[in-house]
Parts: structure tokens; sequence; C-alpha cells
């Protein structure tokens, strides 16, 4: 592997083959380009580590090219060739970016070092800058456990539009945390001293839904005895955030719409205009813009939620984020259940590895909470894992695939453990007194 790769863009041509020779002798990659257009083209194609750049190019002024490479790369080390040499012209270079500069003729000795300086602090800024950004997200969301880029890359985005008011649609499979980013939206934004309001609108029928939504006034159906406010009201200033959004009626989406775009709405039974400031957070399970061609769900109302679009990865295409999501249940689980922490063997951490996770993050916090509940010896081993981690191809044909919610539960009436088998009421999603008894 070269030591770093160089890109180096001087018109005359001795001075590219001579810096090539040397460099490439030296171990580095080398690119060379003869004009500033083709310098910026090669800048294009693929990342270097240092640009030596000469300041008198044919096409363009070098120290207002360096200025534009910066706005593209801040962190691309730059080395400047000049053939003056003055203070001035040392003083332009590092006031539009530059690193260091050289002067021709130079000394093959000075401008290796030169060079090597350049390249390792474009290094240590990458780490830095990398290092910082998983420290950051560690701080700014302690709740959410993930290092994968594909993890940090979805929380800067958090970060970027959770200041915002603008209506956010997440969606990812099943259990995969979208509650857990909703609430890391409202945490992370100015409203997050009000009221975040979930709405599961899957379990609800639409009336009771309405009324739930928009509130009512007395006597506007027969169990209506006294007013009482919707949970828009309740959360007005902070966030509502309707989980499975696919599920609710079409008369439902109409009034929802409504509330989107004029941001009032009346009480049941009510004539009075009510006026909220709530932020709207809805998540889906299924592909929405399916439902929309299906005609099962409002083209409108999709643009209207799909402001900002949020996508969760199934815990399969993130592997390495299962090691970390292991440690932070155990120890969760350790302490509620005050049992001394446990480890995993390595037996039972490579088949916790290789699963494929069909119902994500959920299912393996439930696996998690029942071998700590279950384990007698200090390490978790096999068996004490449900059977799917151990029988469970990586990618096992679709016939054998299990539907998320049932793979959620769908071991434990044929589990074989040492204790008897049992069944959770709700699959672990709120912890029941039951649950907790059991615990
Ligand atoms: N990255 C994570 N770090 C820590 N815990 C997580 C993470 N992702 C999910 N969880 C936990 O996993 C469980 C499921 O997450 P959540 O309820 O947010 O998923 P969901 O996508 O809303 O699921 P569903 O589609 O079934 O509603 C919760 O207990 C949540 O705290
Ligand atoms: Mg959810």
């Amino acid at each position: 592997m070269p030591k770093g790769s160089i890109l180096v863009v001087d018109d005359e041509s001795e001075i590219r083959e001579g810096l090539e020779l040397l460099l490439t002798s030296e171990g580095y990659g080398v690119s060379s380009a003869g004009t500033a257009e083709s310098g910026l083209a090669k800048l294009e194609e693929r990342p270097f580590d240092l640009l030596l750049l000469d300041v008198s190019l044919p096409d363009r002024n070098g120290l207002d090219l360096l200025k534009e490479i910066h706005r593209r790369d801040p962190h691309l080390s730059v080395v400047l060739i000049t053939a003056y040499g003055s203070i001035d012209m040392a003083r332009a270079a590092f006031k539009s970016g530059a690193m260091d500069y050289i002067t021709k003729p130079w000394s093959n000795d000075e401008l290796l070092a030169q060079v090597a300086q350049a390249v390792e602090s474009r290094r240590l800024r990458e780490e830095n800058v990398q290092l910082k950004r998983a420290l950051k997200q560690r701080f700014s969301f302690p709740s959410i456990i993930g290092k994968s880029e594909k993890m940090l890359t979805l929380l800067d985005l958090v970060t970027q539009v959770a200041p915002s008011r603008s209506t956010i649609l997440i969606s990812g499979e099943s259990g995969t945390g979208k509650e857990l980013i909703a609430k890391a939206i409202h945490s992370a934004s100015t409203r997050a001293d009000k009221a975040f309001v979930p709405v599961n609108t899957g379990s609800i029928p639409v009336d009771l839904l309405e009324s739930q939504l928009f509130g009512h006034v007395k006597g506007a159906f027969t169990s209506a005895v006294a007013s009482k406010k919707g949970l828009f009201e309740v959360a007005d200033q902070g966030t509502i955030f309707f989980d499975e959004i696919a599920t609710i009626s079409p008369e439902t989406q109409a009034k929802l719409l409504r509330v989107i775009q004029e941001r009032e709405f009346m009480r049941l039974g009510g004539t009075e205009q009510i006026k909220v400031d709530v932020r709207i957070v809805a998540a889906s399970n299924v592909e929405l813009l399916t439902l929309v061609r299906e005609g099962r769900f409002r083209e409108d109302l999709y643009h209207r939620l799909n402001v900002i679009h949020l996508t969760l990865p199934p815990l399969r295409d993130r592997r390495e984020d299962v090691p970390s999501l292991l440690a932070h249940f155990l120890i969760r689980y350790c302490q509620e259940n005050n049992k001394p922490l446990r480890n995993f063997t390595p037996a039972a951490l490579k088949l916790l590895m290789d699963y494929d996770w069909p119902g994500n993050v959920r299912e393996l916090e439930n696996v998690v909470e029942r071998a700590v509940v279950l384990s007698t010896q200090e390490r978790v081993d096999v068996d004490l894992l449900p059977p799917q981690q151990g029988n469970c191809p990586r990618r096992p044909p679709a016939a054998l695939r299990v539907s998320a919610a049932a793979a959620r539960g769908a071991w434990l009436p044929v589990w074989r453990g040492p204790l008897k088998p049992f069944a959770l009421p709700d699959h672990g999603r709120n912890r029941t007194p039951h649950h907790r008894r059991y615990a």
C-alpha cells in the first residue's frame, strides 16, 4: 500500500516528471496534472492526501484555485510550489489555507520531509474528525448505541434536522429504533423541554383515534360528559410522534393533512378553530410510497410528511453494531436483575454475530434480557440462546424468513432452555407488570 496519495499540479513537465519520480521512489502514489482544470478534474475523481500545487498556472491563479479546492475538501493538505519564496507569498499561501510552501529549486531531502509531514497531518486530521464525530454523538445521543458508518451518518442527519420544525418521516423495519430516533430528534430540538407525545395509531379504532388526537367538546357523543383536550393540544410547542402512520384510515389521513397544512383543527363536536405549534414526526415500517401507488395512502399527505426522510438500516446491514448493543443490554439487564456482570462466550458471540436479526434491535434486546434472566453461570453460552441463533443461516431463504413481528416471540414456545418456556404478552415492547414480576 502506498504511504499516501499525492497530486502534483504544475505546468512545467520537467517538474511534474521529477516529482513523480522522486515521490514514487519513496513509496507514495503519485498523479499529476499540467493545468488547474485537469487538476480539479483529478481531485473530483478520487481523494488525495496531499496536493503539491504550483502557484503560477497558465489557466488560473494558484491561490484562487486553492481557495476553491478547500471549499470542496477542507481537510486536504496543500503545499504550494513557488518560484519566488518571498515572505508575501508565504503569508498569502497560509492565508489561503496552504500548510506550507516550497521554493524552486528545492532540496529533495527538505521536500520529502515537508511532504511526509503534510501527509501525516492529513491522516491525523481525518482520524480526529472521526473520533470527535463518534464522541460527540455518544454525548448527544447517549441512549443510542451505534458506531457503524451507517448509524453515524444517520445521527449526523438527526443533529442537522432536529432544530428545524420540518416534518420528518422515519422508515425502517420493525425494531430498528424508529421511536428512539424520534425521541432523539425531539431532545435535540428547541422543543426538548416541552412534551413528546407518541401516538400508536395502529391499535386504535378510527373514532377513538380522532377524539384522542383532536379532543372533543362536552356532548360530542354519548359518553362525552366533559370537554377533553386532544393529543395535538397536549403536544403544543412540542413534538407529536405517529408510530405506524400507514395504518391510519383515509378519513383521519384527510384530517391530519389539514392540521399539517393549516396548523389548526377543531375538537370533535366543536366550532372553534384551535391553533397549535406542533412538530410532526411519523414512522412507518412499510414503504409508504408503495401504499401511495396502490391508492391506500394519500399522496398529498405522503409529500407533507416526507419533507425530511430518515431511513433506519436493518441490524443485519450494520453487524459491527451488534457487539456494542449486546454489551449495552447486558449491562442494563444485569443491573435490572441484580446479577453480577456476565459476558458472552466466544461461541455464543459468534452465533449472535452471524444471526440475521429479522426483529432487529428489539429482538437482540429480548435475547439478551432472557439470557440474563436464565443464566446461572458467569458467562452466557450457546445453550442460553434461542434456537434460531444457532440454526439460522446468514441469509435464510425467503420461504424460511419469519415476519419481524413473529420473530419477536416466535422462538418462545419452542424454548428448550434450562427453565420452563414462557411467553411475554407484548414481546417486550412495553414492560408490563406481568413481565416485571416474571423478570
Ligand atoms: N441503536 C440503539 N441503541 C440502543 N437501543 C436501541 C437502538 N435501537 C433500538 N433500540 C431499542 O430497541 C427497542 C426497539 O426500538 P424502537 O421501539 O425505537 O423500534 P421501532 O423501529 O419503533 O419498532 P416498531 O417498528 O416495531 O415500532 C427499544 O427498546 C429501543 O430502545
Ligand atoms: Mg415503533
